[in-house]
């Protein structure tokens, strides 16, 4: 099959090479899915876990990519739920070879079906960004409806999400990011918006909920903000500075088949969008992921047309 493929940390997306790999076979409780749609998230290639297996040794060459849509081709041993032919997405195990490929090889319980009115396209859009958005806001945040939340990076593939589902909950939401952003986090619902290039943070009064995507100094900030009993979440850790009276979670996203299929069906019927920015096919995936002009919202790659 054709797949991309990285050996060199240091290279980043330039060490990027598509090449042909032999298929992966369907371990115990896994599927094969043929991948039609998948998603990349750049820092992948600083996770330790594209690099090493579980037991910290090399796994490289690895293909990365760790979001899909696509249909079941096959089923391992001791697998339910998924049968051949189904349409799926899900979130592919960090440890294992990924998506930008024609083929994975993945737990099934990763996955989620994919409805037959919701495109390859849109469906590998929404597992990382919509999961996290969800954990942090719900699981790790434990939102309620009437609360504040600061959502960062808004017109981003995580912040997007993050502002629509906090609206939806009741909450009153004040995006941020740059100057630029400033109407496409409005259209994505929130009720104000923090040009972080220009405003001041230190403005807003206090907040209930902080989601960080962006660290370093705007966390910083932000965990100072956090009222009595509120919470930061962060994705892009460490937790640099706690709420004063607050909770402080640093979180990796995790596969869910409920969540995943919660958000499906409020793409389904219109409460959330998805945030996608470019598509291209696997032939020009690399030189894409090359570009040096910032791409806006998520990159999908059409593996299969
Ligand atoms: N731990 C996890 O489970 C997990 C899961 C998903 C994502 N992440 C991480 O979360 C981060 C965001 O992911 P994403 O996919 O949402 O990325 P993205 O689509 O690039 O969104 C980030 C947004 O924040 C903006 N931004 C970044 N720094 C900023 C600054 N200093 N001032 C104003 N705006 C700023 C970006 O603008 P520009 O494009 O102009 O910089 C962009 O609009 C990444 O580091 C990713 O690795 C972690």
């Amino acid at each position: 099959m054709k797949a991309i493929i990285v050996t060199d940390k240091a290279a980043g997306t330039a060490g990027m090479k598509l090449v042909e790999r032999p298929e992966p076979q369907a371990a115990i409780n896994d599927v094969v899915v043929q991948v039609h749609a998948s998603g990349f998230v750049p820092t992948e290639l600083e996770w330790p876990s594209t690099w090493s297996d579980r037991r910290d040794h090399d796994r490289t060459p690895s293909i990365p990519g760790h979001e899909l849509a696509g249909v079941v081709t096959a089923i391992g041993y001791g697998t339910t739920g998924l049968s051949v032919g189904q349409r799926v997405f899900g979130l592919a195990d960090w440890h294992r070879d990924g998506t930008l490929a024609e083929y994975v090889a993945m737990e099934a319980r990763n996955l989620a079906p994919l409805p037959g009115d919701v495109d390859f396209t849109v469906g590998a859009s929404l597992p990382i960004s919509g999961l996290t958005a969800w954990q942090g806001l719900f699981q790790h945040g434990r939102l309620q409806a009437g609360q504040s939340v600061l959502a960062h990076g808004a017109a981003g593939a995580v912040g997007s999400m993050v502002t629509q589902l906090a609206r939806e909950a009741g909450a009153y939401v004040i995006s941020t990011g740059r100057a630029a952003d400033r109407q496409t986090a409005l259209d994505f619902g929130a009720n104000e918006f923090v040009d972080l290039e220009n405003d001041t943070l230190e403005d807003l009064g206090g907040v209930d909920l902080v989601f960080d995507v962006i660290g370093g100094d705007i966390q910083k900030r932000s965990a100072a903000l956090i009222r009595a009993g509120g919470t930061l979440v962060t994705v892009v850790g460490p937790v640099e500075a706690r709420p004063t009276y607050g909770l402080a979670v640093d979180f990796v996203v995790e596969a869910d088949r409920a969540q995943l299929s919660a958000i499906v069906q409020r793409v389904r019927d219109g409460r959330l969008r998805t945030n996608i920015g470019t598509v291209s096919g696997l032939e020009d995936a690399i030189t894409v992921f090359n570009a040096p002009k910032r791409r806006a919202g998520k990159t999908v790659i059409r593996v299969h047309p």
